[in-house]
Protein backbone atom coordinates (compact mmCIF):
# COMPACT_ATOMS: atom_id res chain seq x y z
CA UNK A 1 0.00 0.00 0.00
CA UNK A 2 1.27 3.25 -0.64
CA UNK A 3 1.54 5.40 2.32
CA UNK A 4 2.03 9.12 3.47
CA UNK A 5 5.08 8.10 5.37
CA UNK A 6 6.42 6.60 2.33
CA UNK A 7 6.31 9.49 0.22
CA UNK A 8 7.15 11.90 2.98
CA UNK A 9 10.39 9.69 3.20
CA UNK A 10 11.02 9.45 -0.73
CA UNK A 11 10.81 13.47 -0.58
CA UNK A 12 12.99 13.66 2.05
CA UNK A 13 15.79 11.89 0.63
CA UNK A 14 15.19 13.39 -2.23
CA UNK A 15 15.75 17.09 -0.75
CA UNK A 16 18.98 15.44 0.97
CA UNK A 17 20.51 13.90 -2.02
CA UNK A 18 19.49 17.16 -4.35
CA UNK A 19 21.51 19.20 -1.67
CA UNK A 20 24.47 16.74 -1.63
CA UNK A 21 24.84 16.34 -5.41
CA UNK A 22 23.09 18.69 -7.85
CA UNK A 23 22.68 16.70 -10.82
CA UNK A 24 22.63 13.20 -9.29
CA UNK A 25 21.24 10.74 -11.96
CA UNK A 26 16.83 10.72 -12.33
CA UNK A 27 17.24 7.13 -11.31
CA UNK A 28 18.41 7.44 -7.47
CA UNK A 29 15.21 9.09 -6.57
CA UNK A 30 12.68 8.18 -8.69
CA UNK A 31 11.77 5.74 -6.02
CA UNK A 32 8.19 6.17 -4.92
CA UNK A 33 8.85 3.12 -2.06
CA UNK A 34 11.67 3.56 0.04
CA UNK A 35 15.26 1.80 -1.18
CA UNK A 36 15.19 -1.54 -0.12
CA UNK A 37 18.61 -2.95 -1.91
CA UNK A 38 20.98 -1.17 -3.29
CA UNK A 39 23.73 -2.19 -5.58
CA UNK A 40 26.35 -0.11 -6.55
CA UNK A 41 28.32 -1.47 -9.96
CA UNK A 42 31.88 -0.24 -10.64
CA UNK A 43 32.58 0.14 -14.26
CA UNK A 44 30.91 0.62 -17.80
CA UNK A 45 33.01 -1.53 -19.81
CA UNK A 46 31.03 -5.02 -21.72
CA UNK A 47 30.77 -6.90 -18.30
CA UNK A 48 29.77 -3.71 -16.28
CA UNK A 49 26.70 -2.96 -18.97
CA UNK A 50 25.63 -6.40 -19.22
CA UNK A 51 25.32 -6.40 -15.62
CA UNK A 52 23.67 -3.34 -15.44
CA UNK A 53 20.98 -3.97 -18.38
CA UNK A 54 20.19 -7.30 -16.45
CA UNK A 55 19.69 -5.69 -13.11
CA UNK A 56 17.41 -3.23 -14.50
CA UNK A 57 15.53 -5.50 -16.38
CA UNK A 58 14.70 -7.73 -13.39
CA UNK A 59 11.39 -8.24 -13.22
CA UNK A 60 9.23 -5.60 -11.21
CA UNK A 61 8.17 -7.77 -8.25
CA UNK A 62 12.05 -8.88 -7.63
CA UNK A 63 13.69 -5.31 -7.77
CA UNK A 64 10.89 -2.78 -6.54
CA UNK A 65 12.60 -0.09 -4.38
CA UNK A 66 16.35 -1.00 -5.54
CA UNK A 67 18.71 1.58 -6.16
CA UNK A 68 21.76 0.42 -9.07
CA UNK A 69 23.94 2.94 -9.83
CA UNK A 70 26.96 1.97 -11.66
CA UNK A 71 30.13 4.56 -11.27
CA UNK A 72 32.79 5.00 -14.31
CA UNK A 73 35.62 6.59 -13.92
CA UNK A 74 35.64 7.67 -17.15
CA UNK A 75 34.12 10.12 -19.53
CA UNK A 76 32.38 7.64 -21.66
CA UNK A 77 31.27 3.67 -21.69
CA UNK A 78 33.08 1.24 -23.30
CA UNK A 79 35.83 -0.11 -21.57
CA UNK A 80 38.54 -0.86 -23.32
CA UNK A 81 36.99 0.34 -26.65
CA UNK A 82 37.26 3.81 -25.84
CA UNK A 83 40.31 5.54 -27.05
CA UNK A 84 42.54 7.28 -24.94
CA UNK A 85 41.84 11.01 -24.87
CA UNK A 86 45.69 11.72 -25.46
CA UNK A 87 48.83 10.24 -25.30
CA UNK A 88 50.49 8.89 -21.82
CA UNK A 89 53.94 8.35 -21.33
CA UNK A 90 55.32 6.03 -18.63
CA UNK A 91 54.83 6.18 -15.82
CA UNK A 92 51.89 7.21 -16.10
CA UNK A 93 49.55 3.99 -17.25
CA UNK A 94 46.90 4.67 -20.12
CA UNK A 95 43.11 4.17 -19.65
CA UNK A 96 43.25 1.61 -22.13
CA UNK A 97 45.11 -0.69 -24.31
CA UNK A 98 43.74 0.09 -27.23
CA UNK A 99 45.55 1.05 -30.31
CA UNK A 100 44.53 2.37 -33.47
CA UNK A 101 44.71 -0.59 -35.18
CA UNK A 102 42.89 -3.19 -33.22
CA UNK A 103 40.24 -4.95 -34.97
CA UNK A 104 38.84 -7.58 -33.15
CA UNK A 105 40.44 -10.98 -33.25
CA UNK A 106 37.36 -13.20 -33.11
CA UNK A 107 34.24 -12.85 -36.00
CA UNK A 108 32.42 -9.76 -34.27
CA UNK A 109 28.91 -12.52 -34.30
CA UNK A 110 29.95 -14.10 -31.78
CA UNK A 111 31.21 -11.62 -29.24
CA UNK A 112 27.75 -9.56 -29.31
CA UNK A 113 25.38 -10.06 -26.49
CA UNK A 114 22.65 -12.38 -26.94
CA UNK A 115 19.92 -10.87 -28.90
CA UNK A 116 21.90 -8.20 -30.05
CA UNK A 117 23.93 -8.20 -33.54
CA UNK A 118 26.16 -4.88 -34.46
CA UNK A 119 24.70 -2.89 -37.05
CA UNK A 120 24.54 -3.74 -40.47
CA UNK A 121 27.15 -3.66 -42.81
CA UNK A 122 29.55 -4.50 -40.01
CA UNK A 123 32.72 -6.21 -41.09
CA UNK A 124 33.32 -9.72 -39.45
CA UNK A 125 36.56 -8.51 -38.49
CA UNK A 126 35.69 -4.99 -37.35
CA UNK A 127 37.92 -2.15 -36.13
CA UNK A 128 37.26 -0.75 -32.54
CA UNK A 129 35.68 1.60 -33.35
CA UNK A 130 32.50 -0.27 -34.66
CA UNK A 131 32.68 -2.29 -31.08
CA UNK A 132 32.63 1.53 -29.50
CA UNK A 133 29.52 1.81 -31.26
CA UNK A 134 28.16 -0.93 -29.88
CA UNK A 135 28.65 -0.47 -26.24
CA UNK A 136 27.47 2.88 -27.06
CA UNK A 137 24.04 1.65 -28.88
CA UNK A 138 23.57 -1.21 -26.18
CA UNK A 139 24.15 1.48 -23.21
CA UNK A 140 20.98 3.75 -24.96
CA UNK A 141 18.96 0.71 -26.44
CA UNK A 142 18.32 -0.13 -23.26
CA UNK A 143 18.00 2.92 -21.60
CA UNK A 144 21.32 2.41 -18.86
CA UNK A 145 22.63 6.10 -19.36
CA UNK A 146 20.28 7.37 -16.24
CA UNK A 147 21.98 5.19 -14.09
CA UNK A 148 25.71 5.48 -14.92
CA UNK A 149 27.86 7.83 -13.68
CA UNK A 150 30.33 8.98 -15.48
CA UNK A 151 34.15 10.68 -14.54
CA UNK A 152 33.24 9.27 -10.83
CA UNK A 153 36.04 6.81 -9.45
CA UNK A 154 35.56 4.21 -6.93
CA UNK A 155 38.21 4.93 -4.60
CA UNK A 156 37.43 2.19 -1.97
CA UNK A 157 35.05 -0.40 -0.32
CA UNK A 158 35.60 -1.51 3.04
CA UNK A 159 32.34 -3.87 4.33
CA UNK A 160 31.23 -2.73 8.05
CA UNK A 161 28.67 -5.64 9.28
CA UNK A 162 29.39 -9.09 10.29
CA UNK A 163 29.27 -12.42 7.93
CA UNK A 164 25.54 -11.87 8.01
CA UNK A 165 24.51 -8.42 7.86
CA UNK A 166 25.85 -5.15 7.20
CA UNK A 167 26.93 -2.82 4.10
CA UNK A 168 30.00 -1.33 1.91
CA UNK A 169 30.72 1.40 2.54
CA UNK A 170 31.55 2.92 -0.65
CA UNK A 171 34.77 6.34 -0.96
CA UNK A 172 33.62 7.81 -4.62
CA UNK A 173 35.62 10.46 -6.40
CA UNK A 174 32.94 12.46 -8.30
CA UNK A 175 32.89 14.66 -11.75
CA UNK A 176 34.04 17.71 -9.74
CA UNK A 177 36.97 15.94 -7.68
CA UNK A 178 34.83 15.66 -4.42
CA UNK A 179 34.61 12.49 -2.01
CA UNK A 180 31.33 11.23 -1.65
CA UNK A 181 31.07 8.68 0.49
CA UNK A 182 27.66 5.77 0.51
CA UNK A 183 26.50 2.47 1.54
CA UNK A 184 24.89 -0.61 -0.63
CA UNK A 185 24.04 -3.67 0.00
CA UNK A 186 25.79 -4.97 -2.64
CA UNK A 187 28.69 -4.66 -4.71
CA UNK A 188 29.70 -5.84 -8.19
CA UNK A 189 32.88 -5.27 -9.87
CA UNK A 190 32.85 -5.08 -13.02
CA UNK A 191 36.80 -3.07 -13.39
CA UNK A 192 38.61 -5.73 -16.20
CA UNK A 193 41.42 -6.95 -16.13
CA UNK A 194 43.69 -5.15 -18.95
CA UNK A 195 45.04 -2.14 -16.65
CA UNK A 196 47.76 -3.25 -14.39
CA UNK A 197 50.77 -4.30 -16.64
CA UNK A 198 52.36 -7.32 -15.63
CA UNK A 199 56.04 -6.25 -16.17
CA UNK A 200 59.09 -8.93 -15.30
CA UNK A 201 62.24 -7.82 -15.18
CA UNK A 202 65.72 -9.33 -16.81
CA UNK A 203 68.94 -9.22 -15.47
CA UNK A 204 71.01 -6.51 -17.16
CA UNK A 205 68.80 -4.57 -18.27
CA UNK A 206 69.73 -1.25 -16.73
CA UNK A 207 73.23 -2.13 -18.10
CA UNK A 208 71.59 -2.37 -21.39
CA UNK A 209 69.44 1.31 -21.13
CA UNK A 210 72.29 2.61 -19.63
CA UNK A 211 74.52 1.80 -22.31
CA UNK A 212 72.47 3.23 -24.81
CA UNK A 213 72.14 6.39 -23.18
CA UNK A 214 76.09 6.34 -23.45
CA UNK A 215 76.42 5.83 -27.01
CA UNK A 216 73.10 8.50 -27.49
CA UNK A 217 71.00 5.56 -29.23
CA UNK A 218 67.70 5.72 -27.75
CA UNK A 219 66.64 2.55 -26.21
CA UNK A 220 63.56 1.65 -24.59
CA UNK A 221 61.60 -1.78 -22.69
CA UNK A 222 57.91 -0.77 -22.72
CA UNK A 223 54.96 -2.79 -22.08
CA UNK A 224 52.49 -3.31 -24.80
CA UNK A 225 49.43 -1.31 -22.99
CA UNK A 226 51.64 1.55 -24.26
CA UNK A 227 51.86 0.04 -27.93
CA UNK A 228 50.03 2.56 -30.10
CA UNK A 229 51.42 2.63 -33.61
CA UNK A 230 53.78 0.99 -36.19
CA UNK A 231 55.26 3.92 -37.55
CA UNK A 232 56.77 5.10 -34.38
CA UNK A 233 59.28 1.88 -34.96
CA UNK A 234 60.12 2.72 -38.72
CA UNK A 235 63.96 1.57 -39.29
CA UNK A 236 63.79 0.51 -35.45
CA UNK A 237 65.20 -3.23 -34.37
CA UNK A 238 62.05 -4.43 -32.30
CA UNK A 239 61.85 -7.12 -29.64
CA UNK A 240 58.29 -8.32 -29.06
CA UNK A 241 57.73 -10.56 -26.43
CA UNK A 242 55.21 -12.82 -26.11
CA UNK A 243 52.53 -14.55 -27.89
CA UNK A 244 48.99 -13.29 -26.41
CA UNK A 245 46.74 -11.12 -28.62
CA UNK A 246 49.25 -8.09 -27.74
CA UNK A 247 52.48 -9.74 -29.19
CA UNK A 248 50.83 -11.20 -31.88
CA UNK A 249 49.45 -7.79 -33.14
CA UNK A 250 51.96 -5.90 -32.77
CA UNK A 251 54.91 -8.39 -34.37
CA UNK A 252 52.77 -8.43 -37.19
CA UNK A 253 52.07 -4.84 -37.65
CA UNK A 254 55.81 -3.74 -36.75
CA UNK A 255 56.90 -6.40 -39.12
CA UNK A 256 55.66 -3.64 -42.06
CA UNK A 257 57.88 -0.50 -40.56
CA UNK A 258 60.43 -1.71 -38.11
CA UNK A 259 63.87 -2.99 -39.83
CA UNK A 260 64.08 -6.06 -37.64
CA UNK A 261 61.46 -7.90 -35.59
CA UNK A 262 62.40 -10.69 -33.23
CA UNK A 263 59.14 -12.14 -31.98
CA UNK A 264 60.30 -14.22 -28.28
CA UNK A 265 57.42 -16.88 -27.62
CA UNK A 266 56.97 -19.54 -24.86
CA UNK A 267 56.05 -22.06 -26.95
CA UNK A 268 58.67 -21.91 -30.63
CA UNK A 269 55.64 -24.05 -32.75
CA UNK A 270 53.96 -20.88 -32.82
CA UNK A 271 54.65 -20.11 -36.77
CA UNK A 272 56.60 -16.67 -37.65
CA UNK A 273 54.90 -14.36 -40.43
CA UNK A 274 56.76 -12.02 -42.77
CA UNK A 275 59.97 -10.74 -41.87
CA UNK A 276 59.54 -11.86 -37.94
CA UNK A 277 62.32 -13.87 -36.64
CA UNK A 278 61.06 -16.38 -33.91
CA UNK A 279 63.06 -16.28 -31.16
CA UNK A 280 62.94 -17.94 -27.46
CA UNK A 281 62.36 -16.05 -24.05
CA UNK A 282 64.33 -13.66 -23.57
CA UNK A 283 67.41 -15.00 -20.50
CA UNK A 284 68.79 -11.62 -20.19
CA UNK A 285 70.41 -8.65 -21.34
CA UNK A 286 74.59 -7.71 -21.92
CA UNK A 287 75.68 -3.97 -22.11
CA UNK A 288 74.63 -3.72 -25.95
CA UNK A 289 72.40 -7.15 -26.46
CA UNK A 290 69.45 -8.58 -25.52
CA UNK A 291 70.44 -12.73 -25.08
CA UNK A 292 67.27 -15.50 -25.37
CA UNK A 293 67.04 -18.53 -23.66
CA UNK A 294 68.93 -20.59 -26.52
CA UNK A 295 72.00 -18.26 -26.15
CA UNK A 296 71.69 -16.94 -29.46
CA UNK A 297 72.06 -12.69 -29.58
CA UNK A 298 70.01 -9.56 -30.94
CA UNK A 299 72.69 -6.61 -31.81
CA UNK A 300 71.51 -3.33 -32.14
CA UNK A 301 67.81 -3.59 -30.56
CA UNK A 302 66.24 -0.18 -30.32
CA UNK A 303 63.35 -1.20 -28.29
CA UNK A 304 61.75 -4.04 -26.53
CA UNK A 305 57.79 -4.30 -26.37
CA UNK A 306 56.52 -6.72 -23.57
CA UNK A 307 53.31 -7.79 -24.29
CA UNK A 308 53.80 -10.13 -20.88
CA UNK A 309 49.87 -9.35 -20.05
CA UNK A 310 48.43 -8.18 -17.29
CA UNK A 311 48.02 -8.54 -12.92
CA UNK A 312 44.46 -9.53 -11.64
CA UNK A 313 44.53 -6.37 -8.97
CA UNK A 314 41.40 -4.75 -7.56
CA UNK A 315 42.93 -1.52 -6.09
CA UNK A 316 39.58 0.07 -4.75
CA UNK A 317 38.80 -3.47 -3.14
CA UNK A 318 42.80 -3.77 -1.90
CA UNK A 319 42.52 0.09 -0.69
CA UNK A 320 39.01 -1.02 1.76
CA UNK A 321 41.14 -4.12 3.13
CA UNK A 322 38.99 -6.25 1.13
CA UNK A 323 41.37 -7.92 -1.20
CA UNK A 324 44.80 -9.36 0.15
CA UNK A 325 47.70 -9.29 -2.81
CA UNK A 326 49.87 -12.40 -1.68
CA UNK A 327 51.94 -13.08 -5.11
CA UNK A 328 52.50 -16.81 -5.75
CA UNK A 329 50.13 -18.11 -3.22
CA UNK A 330 48.39 -21.28 -3.86
CA UNK A 331 45.45 -21.23 -0.89
CA UNK A 332 43.40 -18.65 0.41
CA UNK A 333 44.50 -16.84 3.42
CA UNK A 334 42.43 -16.68 6.36
CA UNK A 335 39.16 -17.13 4.17
CA UNK A 336 39.74 -13.60 2.94
CA UNK A 337 39.67 -13.09 -0.44
CA UNK A 338 43.39 -13.06 -2.25
CA UNK A 339 44.69 -12.32 -5.50
CA UNK A 340 47.88 -13.84 -6.60
CA UNK A 341 47.61 -11.56 -9.62
CA UNK A 342 46.48 -14.22 -11.93
CA UNK A 343 43.39 -15.72 -9.72
CA UNK A 344 41.20 -14.42 -7.21
CA UNK A 345 39.87 -16.45 -4.57
CA UNK A 346 38.18 -18.21 -3.31
CA UNK A 347 35.24 -17.43 -5.74
CA UNK A 348 32.07 -19.14 -6.28
CA UNK A 349 31.61 -19.52 -10.21
CA UNK A 350 33.82 -16.86 -10.80
CA UNK A 351 31.75 -14.74 -9.79
CA UNK A 352 30.72 -14.72 -5.66
CA UNK A 353 33.46 -13.96 -3.26
CA UNK A 354 33.26 -16.49 -0.76
CA UNK A 355 35.39 -14.47 1.60
CA UNK A 356 33.86 -15.21 5.43
CA UNK A 357 33.26 -11.42 6.01
CA UNK A 358 30.07 -10.67 4.51
CA UNK A 359 27.21 -12.68 3.17
CA UNK A 360 27.57 -14.74 0.06
CA UNK A 361 25.94 -12.39 -2.44
CA UNK A 362 27.07 -9.26 -1.34
CA UNK A 363 30.24 -8.68 -3.69
CA UNK A 364 30.16 -10.17 -7.15
CA UNK A 365 32.46 -10.04 -9.75
CA UNK A 366 31.65 -9.79 -13.78
CA UNK A 367 33.38 -10.46 -16.97
CA UNK A 368 36.50 -12.22 -14.99
CA UNK A 369 37.00 -15.07 -17.42
CA UNK A 370 38.99 -15.05 -20.44
CA UNK A 371 39.68 -17.03 -23.37
CA UNK A 372 35.78 -16.31 -24.16
CA UNK A 373 34.33 -13.82 -26.16
CA UNK A 374 33.05 -11.53 -23.37
CA UNK A 375 29.22 -10.29 -24.01
CA UNK A 376 28.18 -13.29 -24.05
CA UNK A 377 29.64 -14.75 -20.97
CA UNK A 378 29.11 -11.19 -18.91
CA UNK A 379 25.59 -11.88 -20.08
CA UNK A 380 25.26 -15.68 -18.37
CA UNK A 381 27.16 -14.36 -15.16
CA UNK A 382 25.27 -11.36 -14.76
CA UNK A 383 21.73 -13.10 -14.98
CA UNK A 384 23.09 -15.49 -12.47
CA UNK A 385 24.34 -12.85 -10.51
CA UNK A 386 21.28 -10.59 -10.55
CA UNK A 387 18.75 -13.29 -9.88
CA UNK A 388 21.25 -14.64 -6.87
CA UNK A 389 21.60 -10.84 -5.56
CA UNK A 390 17.44 -10.91 -5.25
CA UNK A 391 17.59 -14.00 -3.22
CA UNK A 392 20.57 -14.98 -1.60
CA UNK A 393 18.78 -18.16 -0.41
CA UNK A 394 19.66 -19.81 -3.93
CA UNK A 395 23.00 -20.21 -3.02
CA UNK A 396 24.16 -23.10 -0.74
CA UNK A 397 25.46 -22.27 2.52
CA UNK A 398 29.12 -20.76 2.57
CA UNK A 399 31.07 -24.27 3.31
CA UNK A 400 29.02 -26.10 0.66
CA UNK A 401 30.17 -23.59 -2.14
CA UNK A 402 33.88 -24.34 -0.54
CA UNK A 403 33.79 -27.49 -1.00
CA UNK A 404 32.07 -27.28 -4.56
CA UNK A 405 35.38 -25.06 -5.43
CA UNK A 406 37.77 -27.18 -4.18
CA UNK A 407 35.98 -30.04 -6.30
CA UNK A 408 36.19 -27.95 -9.36
CA UNK A 409 39.99 -26.83 -8.68
CA UNK A 410 40.53 -30.61 -7.79
CA UNK A 411 39.12 -31.40 -11.37
CA UNK A 412 41.47 -29.36 -13.16
CA UNK A 413 44.30 -30.62 -11.13
CA UNK A 414 43.16 -34.07 -12.36
CA UNK A 415 43.11 -32.67 -16.05
CA UNK A 416 46.56 -31.46 -15.74
CA UNK A 417 45.78 -27.52 -14.79
CA UNK A 418 47.09 -25.64 -12.01
CA UNK A 419 43.67 -23.40 -11.13
CA UNK A 420 46.24 -20.92 -9.33
CA UNK A 421 47.84 -20.39 -12.37
CA UNK A 422 45.41 -20.27 -15.28
CA UNK A 423 43.06 -18.38 -13.08
CA UNK A 424 40.21 -17.53 -14.75
CA UNK A 425 40.92 -18.98 -18.12
CA UNK A 426 37.77 -21.24 -19.86
CA UNK A 427 40.19 -23.71 -20.84
CA UNK A 428 39.75 -26.78 -23.17
CA UNK A 429 36.75 -24.53 -24.50
CA UNK A 430 35.24 -24.23 -21.80
CA UNK A 431 33.13 -21.20 -21.91
CA UNK A 432 29.76 -22.65 -23.02
CA UNK A 433 29.58 -25.26 -20.77
CA UNK A 434 29.91 -22.88 -17.71
CA UNK A 435 27.84 -20.47 -19.31
CA UNK A 436 24.46 -23.52 -19.94
CA UNK A 437 25.50 -24.02 -16.29
CA UNK A 438 25.30 -20.88 -14.85
CA UNK A 439 21.84 -20.28 -16.48
CA UNK A 440 20.64 -24.26 -15.67
CA UNK A 441 21.19 -24.01 -12.00
CA UNK A 442 18.72 -21.11 -12.53
CA UNK A 443 16.37 -22.78 -13.86
CA UNK A 444 16.93 -25.49 -11.90
CA UNK A 445 15.91 -23.86 -8.31
CA UNK A 446 12.56 -22.56 -10.04
CA UNK A 447 14.26 -18.30 -10.59
CA UNK A 448 13.74 -19.11 -14.20
CA UNK A 449 11.69 -20.62 -16.39
CA UNK A 450 12.78 -23.68 -18.11
CA UNK A 451 11.18 -23.90 -21.88
CA UNK A 452 14.09 -26.04 -22.88
CA UNK A 453 15.87 -23.86 -24.46
CA UNK A 454 19.61 -23.62 -23.74
CA UNK A 455 21.27 -20.05 -22.88
CA UNK A 456 24.47 -20.41 -25.15
CA UNK A 457 22.80 -20.53 -28.93
CA UNK A 458 23.25 -23.94 -31.00
CA UNK A 459 24.53 -21.15 -33.99
CA UNK A 460 27.41 -19.79 -31.57
CA UNK A 461 28.44 -23.54 -30.63
CA UNK A 462 28.62 -24.17 -34.52
CA UNK A 463 30.44 -21.40 -34.69
CA UNK A 464 33.04 -21.73 -32.14
CA UNK A 465 34.56 -24.82 -34.15
CA UNK A 466 34.81 -22.97 -37.63
CA UNK A 467 38.50 -22.84 -38.69
CA UNK A 468 38.22 -21.24 -41.98
CA UNK A 469 36.43 -17.07 -40.89
CA UNK A 470 39.60 -15.17 -40.33
CA UNK A 471 41.02 -16.58 -43.37
CA UNK A 472 38.00 -16.36 -45.55
CA UNK A 473 37.41 -12.76 -44.45
CA UNK A 474 40.72 -11.68 -45.40
CA UNK A 475 40.17 -13.11 -48.85
CA UNK A 476 36.85 -11.25 -49.42
CA UNK A 477 38.44 -8.21 -48.38
CA UNK A 478 40.91 -8.47 -50.86
CA UNK A 479 38.50 -9.46 -53.43
CA UNK A 480 36.48 -6.33 -52.34
CA UNK A 481 33.15 -8.47 -52.16
CA UNK A 482 32.33 -7.18 -48.75
CA UNK A 483 29.08 -5.83 -49.77
CA UNK A 484 28.03 -9.36 -51.54
CA UNK A 485 28.43 -11.04 -48.22
CA UNK A 486 27.33 -8.31 -45.60
CA UNK A 487 24.09 -7.76 -47.91
CA UNK A 488 21.07 -8.55 -46.05
CA UNK A 489 22.86 -9.45 -43.12
CA UNK A 490 20.67 -8.25 -40.13
CA UNK A 491 19.34 -10.97 -37.46
CA UNK A 492 21.59 -12.86 -35.35
CA UNK A 493 20.53 -15.96 -37.78
CA UNK A 494 21.07 -13.77 -40.64
CA UNK A 495 25.07 -13.48 -39.51
CA UNK A 496 25.37 -17.09 -38.39
CA UNK A 497 24.17 -18.13 -41.93
CA UNK A 498 26.58 -15.89 -43.44
CA UNK A 499 29.33 -17.26 -41.16
CA UNK A 500 28.34 -20.82 -42.19
CA UNK A 501 28.56 -19.71 -45.59
CA UNK A 502 32.16 -17.71 -45.34
CA UNK A 503 33.47 -21.03 -43.54
CA UNK A 504 32.44 -23.29 -46.79
CA UNK A 505 33.44 -21.35 -49.10
CA UNK A 506 37.15 -20.94 -47.40
CA UNK A 507 37.62 -24.20 -46.08
CA UNK A 508 36.47 -26.14 -50.02
CA UNK A 509 39.07 -23.23 -51.84
CA UNK A 510 41.91 -24.15 -49.34
CA UNK A 511 40.99 -27.96 -49.88
CA UNK A 512 41.07 -27.08 -53.51
CA UNK A 513 44.47 -25.50 -53.22
CA UNK A 514 46.24 -27.67 -50.96
CA UNK A 515 46.31 -25.54 -48.35
CA UNK A 516 46.84 -26.60 -44.79
CA UNK A 517 47.09 -24.19 -41.86
CA UNK A 518 47.26 -24.65 -37.82
CA UNK A 519 44.08 -24.73 -36.11
CA UNK A 520 42.70 -21.46 -35.27
CA UNK A 521 42.37 -20.76 -31.51
CA UNK A 522 40.82 -17.34 -29.52
CA UNK A 523 44.29 -15.79 -27.85
CA UNK A 524 43.24 -13.43 -25.90
C1 LIG B 1 43.77 -5.28 -26.85
C2 LIG B 1 42.59 -6.14 -26.51
C3 LIG B 1 41.81 -6.71 -27.50
C4 LIG B 1 40.70 -7.47 -27.20
N1 LIG B 1 39.94 -7.99 -28.21
C5 LIG B 1 38.82 -8.70 -27.91
C6 LIG B 1 37.98 -9.21 -28.93
O1 LIG B 1 38.24 -9.03 -30.12
N2 LIG B 1 36.86 -9.90 -28.59
C7 LIG B 1 36.52 -10.09 -27.27
O2 LIG B 1 35.48 -10.70 -27.00
N3 LIG B 1 37.33 -9.64 -26.28
C8 LIG B 1 38.45 -8.95 -26.55
N4 LIG B 1 39.25 -8.49 -25.56
C9 LIG B 1 38.89 -8.78 -24.18
C10 LIG B 1 38.25 -7.53 -23.54
O3 LIG B 1 38.94 -7.36 -22.38
C11 LIG B 1 36.78 -7.67 -23.47
O4 LIG B 1 36.27 -7.71 -24.77
C12 LIG B 1 35.96 -6.63 -22.73
O5 LIG B 1 35.70 -5.50 -23.55
C13 LIG B 1 36.44 -6.24 -21.38
O6 LIG B 1 35.35 -5.65 -20.73
P1 LIG B 1 35.30 -5.41 -19.18
O7 LIG B 1 34.05 -4.66 -18.93
O8 LIG B 1 35.49 -6.67 -18.45
O9 LIG B 1 36.57 -4.52 -18.84
P2 LIG B 1 37.02 -3.00 -19.39
O10 LIG B 1 36.65 -2.92 -20.80
O11 LIG B 1 38.39 -2.91 -18.96
O12 LIG B 1 36.06 -2.07 -18.55
C14 LIG B 1 36.27 -1.80 -17.20
C15 LIG B 1 35.76 -0.40 -16.90
O13 LIG B 1 35.82 -0.20 -15.48
C16 LIG B 1 36.26 1.13 -15.23
N5 LIG B 1 36.85 1.15 -13.89
C17 LIG B 1 37.89 0.43 -13.42
N6 LIG B 1 38.15 0.74 -12.14
C18 LIG B 1 37.25 1.68 -11.77
C19 LIG B 1 37.00 2.40 -10.55
N7 LIG B 1 37.75 2.18 -9.45
N8 LIG B 1 36.01 3.30 -10.53
C20 LIG B 1 35.23 3.51 -11.62
N9 LIG B 1 35.42 2.86 -12.80
C21 LIG B 1 36.42 1.95 -12.87
C22 LIG B 1 37.27 1.38 -16.34
O14 LIG B 1 37.46 2.76 -16.54
C23 LIG B 1 36.61 0.69 -17.53
O15 LIG B 1 35.79 1.55 -18.25
C24 LIG B 1 40.37 -7.71 -25.84
C25 LIG B 1 41.16 -7.16 -24.84
C26 LIG B 1 42.26 -6.38 -25.15
C27 LIG B 1 43.09 -5.80 -24.04
C1 LIG C 1 10.87 -4.06 -0.58
O1 LIG C 1 10.12 -3.54 0.48
C2 LIG C 1 8.69 -3.67 0.27
C3 LIG C 1 7.98 -2.93 1.39
O2 LIG C 1 8.61 -3.13 2.61
C4 LIG C 1 8.33 -5.16 0.21
O3 LIG C 1 6.96 -5.31 -0.03
C5 LIG C 1 9.12 -5.81 -0.90
O4 LIG C 1 8.89 -7.20 -0.92
C6 LIG C 1 10.59 -5.55 -0.74
N1 LIG C 1 11.26 -6.06 -1.89
C7 LIG C 1 12.34 -6.83 -1.79
C8 LIG C 1 12.90 -7.30 -3.07
O5 LIG C 1 12.83 -7.15 -0.74
C1 LIG D 1 33.70 14.04 -17.97
O1 LIG D 1 34.99 14.58 -18.15
C2 LIG D 1 35.27 15.03 -19.47
C3 LIG D 1 36.70 15.52 -19.51
O2 LIG D 1 37.56 14.48 -19.18
C4 LIG D 1 34.30 16.12 -19.86
O3 LIG D 1 34.53 16.50 -21.20
C5 LIG D 1 32.87 15.63 -19.70
O4 LIG D 1 31.98 16.69 -19.94
C6 LIG D 1 32.65 15.07 -18.31
N1 LIG D 1 31.33 14.45 -18.27
C7 LIG D 1 30.55 14.49 -17.20
C8 LIG D 1 29.21 13.83 -17.31
O5 LIG D 1 30.88 15.02 -16.15
C1 LIG E 1 64.61 4.68 -42.76
O1 LIG E 1 65.78 4.35 -43.46
C2 LIG E 1 65.72 4.67 -44.83
C3 LIG E 1 66.97 4.12 -45.53
O2 LIG E 1 68.07 4.24 -44.69
C4 LIG E 1 65.57 6.18 -44.98
O3 LIG E 1 65.48 6.53 -46.34
C5 LIG E 1 64.32 6.63 -44.24
O4 LIG E 1 64.21 8.03 -44.26
C6 LIG E 1 64.33 6.16 -42.80
N1 LIG E 1 63.04 6.45 -42.19
C7 LIG E 1 62.91 6.98 -40.99
C8 LIG E 1 61.52 7.24 -40.52
O5 LIG E 1 63.86 7.25 -40.26
C1 LIG F 1 14.56 -17.74 -2.74
O1 LIG F 1 15.14 -18.99 -3.06
C2 LIG F 1 14.74 -20.04 -2.22
C3 LIG F 1 15.58 -21.26 -2.58
O2 LIG F 1 15.46 -21.61 -3.93
C4 LIG F 1 13.24 -20.27 -2.41
O3 LIG F 1 12.82 -21.29 -1.57
C5 LIG F 1 12.51 -18.98 -2.10
O4 LIG F 1 11.14 -19.12 -2.39
C6 LIG F 1 13.06 -17.83 -2.90
N1 LIG F 1 12.48 -16.58 -2.45
C7 LIG F 1 11.84 -15.74 -3.26
C8 LIG F 1 11.32 -14.47 -2.66
O5 LIG F 1 11.72 -15.98 -4.47
C1 LIG G 1 12.63 -19.92 -24.53
O1 LIG G 1 12.97 -18.78 -23.78
C2 LIG G 1 14.00 -18.00 -24.34
C3 LIG G 1 14.39 -16.92 -23.34
O2 LIG G 1 13.28 -16.37 -22.71
C4 LIG G 1 13.53 -17.43 -25.69
O3 LIG G 1 14.53 -16.62 -26.26
C5 LIG G 1 13.22 -18.61 -26.60
O4 LIG G 1 12.71 -18.13 -27.82
C6 LIG G 1 12.22 -19.57 -25.96
N1 LIG G 1 12.15 -20.76 -26.77
C7 LIG G 1 11.00 -21.37 -27.03
C8 LIG G 1 11.11 -22.62 -27.84
O5 LIG G 1 9.92 -20.94 -26.63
Amino acid sequence: MFGLRQLVLSLISYVLLQNEEGNYPQAVFQHITPVNKSVAIVGAGSAGLAVLKTLVGLPDELRSGWEIVLYEQRRDVGGIWLPDPQSVHPPDLPETPLYPLLHTNIPVPTMTYPGFPFSPGTPLYPSHECVEQYHQDYASHFNLIPYILLNHTVLSSSWIGTPDKGRWEVTVQDHNGREIHKSFDHVVVANGHNHEPHIPTYAGQEDWLRSGIESSQTREILHSIFYRKPERYANQTVVVVGSGASGQDAASQLALHARKVYHSVRSLSDPASGPVEIKPEISHFTSDSVVFADGSTALDVDSVILGTGYELRVPFLERGGEVLVTPKSSEPVDYALTTNLRYLFPLHQHIFSLSNSYPTNALAFIGLPSLAASCPSDTAQSIYAAHIIANGSLLNSREELLQELEASEDNLRSRGYDPYYIGHRMVDGSTFDYQDGLIDYLKARGALPDNGTSFVEGWRREAGRYQYLKRGWKRVEELGQQREWLRGVETEAEWADMMKRLDRWQGGWEMQHGLVFPKEKIIF
